[in-house]
């Protein structure tokens, strides 16, 4: 059991590397190589919606090809980058449209965005474009085309959105958050990109990592230091004790540097709010702090309060991991990452399920055989130091220890 649980423990900690790894490997302006060796000169992350422009400005006869990255895309979402010469705005747009049609093709045109309720239909710009095309590779999709920009266009506004397809049709992309957010300046001459965007790539890096320890932290070691307290104590005594610690110890130490990421993040964007993760998030800080002051204010194993004080800790404990998981769903969709990212914490909470489908019946087991024949229901050598206060044969508070 020991060596499986182990061996377990390493495959998560080899798995979360790997996660973290290919996360941080998503390719910003300076990393990203493009296919057929194409080579831009400048390149800019854009402020919201993590995309990336990429350029070569020829300023002899005016033109610049573009590609417009977009990292996260799926089969079923539009993507749009255009100029425009009019505002600092979606109508006068004059637009690169592409999405996955109908016949399941990834495909790019021109569009000119001349009201709200535009479905993106195929037309005319109002400067001569060419090579006009698209690519969509795991999940990265990039509009490549070549503008010949009049004189008022060379330094102007930029503006690109994404939104769902329904039935080969684009609709209305949301109009919160970043989709609000995506709009700014360019100069391609000087190859000076809107004053937001700055900061932008560093901002995606930042919104990464907060996901990332969060996820790991508050979405799986808690919950593996939980099921350890309740699963190895019929075998593992006292070892279970101080790998419960370690975990929810690192656990909290990760995830309130995720936790901070987060409030940064929030402060910093006052534009945009997602009060329910935020609120979420600052309850569950409160909630895991709680958790660790408890430990501290722990009655002895014999005390007449320590019942309650088992009760405390497992319902604040079990409602702070159930709250954990449904905000990372949150986080997911506010993030919005390769869907990828989200059925691989799917398979790690069904993983977790079936643990405790398999365990829990065997725990129960062990427990109820181990009291029929009037011996310990925790493993020998037991030190009641660690049973959290119940040794399991008479029990002076009434509290079976597999309530742990
Ligand atoms: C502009 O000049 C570049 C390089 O001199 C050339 O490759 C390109 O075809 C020209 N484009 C137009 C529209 O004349
Ligand atoms: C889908 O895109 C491809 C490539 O641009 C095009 O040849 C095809 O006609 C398009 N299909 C539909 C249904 O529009
Ligand atoms: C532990 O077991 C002994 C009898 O073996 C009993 O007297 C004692 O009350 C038990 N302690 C607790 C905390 O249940």
């Amino acid at each position: 059991m020991d060596r499986t649980k182990s061996a377990k423990v390493s495959l998560f900690a080899v798995w979360t590397i790997l996660l973290v790894l290919n996360v941080n490997g998503q390719s910003g302006c300076d990393t990203h190589r493009f296919a057929n060796n194409i080579a831009f000169t400048s390149c800019t992350p854009l402020s919201a919606l993590g995309s990336f422009l990429h350029w070569n400005y020829n300023g002899q006869n005016s033109t610049v090809s573009i590609a417009y990255r977009h990292p996260g895309t799926s089969s079923s979402s539009w993507i749009a980058w255009g100029l425009n010469p009019s505002g600092a705005r979606m109508v006068g747009t004059q637009a690169l449209v592409a999405f996955t049609n109908s016949s399941g093709q990834f495909q790019a045109y021109t569009s000119s965005v001349d009201d709200f309720s535009t479905q993106l239909q195929p037309g005319s710009l109002s400067f001569g474009v060419s090579l006009v095309s698209a690519t969509l590779v795991n999940g990265e999709a990039t509009i490549f085309a070549t503008l010949e920009l009049p004189a008022n266009l060379v330094m102007t506004n930029q503006v690109w959105q994404e939104g769902p397809v329904a039935n080969g049709v684009p609709q209305t992309h949301q109009r919160t958050g970043d989709n609000m957010r995506s709009i700014g300046r360019i100069d391609f001459r000087t190859g000076q990109s809107s004053a937001s965007g700055g900061s932008s790539g560093n901002r995606l890096r930042r919104r990464n990592t907060h996901g990332i320890l969060n996820a790991v932290s508050w979405g799986v070691l808690l919950p593996m230091g939980a099921m350890m307290a309740r699963y190895m104590k019929v075998f593992t005594a006292p070892t279970w004790f101080y790998l419960h610690i370690v975990f929810q110890v690192s656990g909290y130490v990760i995830g309130v540097s995720g936790w901070a990421t987060g409030i940064k993040l929030g402060n910093d964007s006052p534009g945009t709010s997602y009060s329910t993760h935020r609120n979420l998030g600052i309850a569950l800080f409160t909630f895991a702090t709680l958790q660790v002051f408890a430990l501290l204010l722990r009655p002895k194993p014999d005390h007449k309060y320590r019942f309650y004080w088992n009760v405390y800790h497992h319902t604040v404990g079990y409602a702070t991991i159930i709250l954990s998981i449904i905000n990372i769903f949150k986080g997911f969709d506010i993030l919005d990452p390769e869907d990828k990212w989200r059925w691989a914490y799917i398979g790690i909470l069904i993983f977790f399920g079936a643990c405790v489908v398999i365990l829990e019946p065997l725990t129960w087991f062990i427990v109820l055989r181990r009291k029929s024949r009037g011996g310990n229901t925790v493993a020998a050598p037991i030190s009641n130091k660690y049973s959290n206060g119940v040794n399991g044969t008479t029990s002076t508070t009434g509290q079976h220890h597999q309530d742990a």
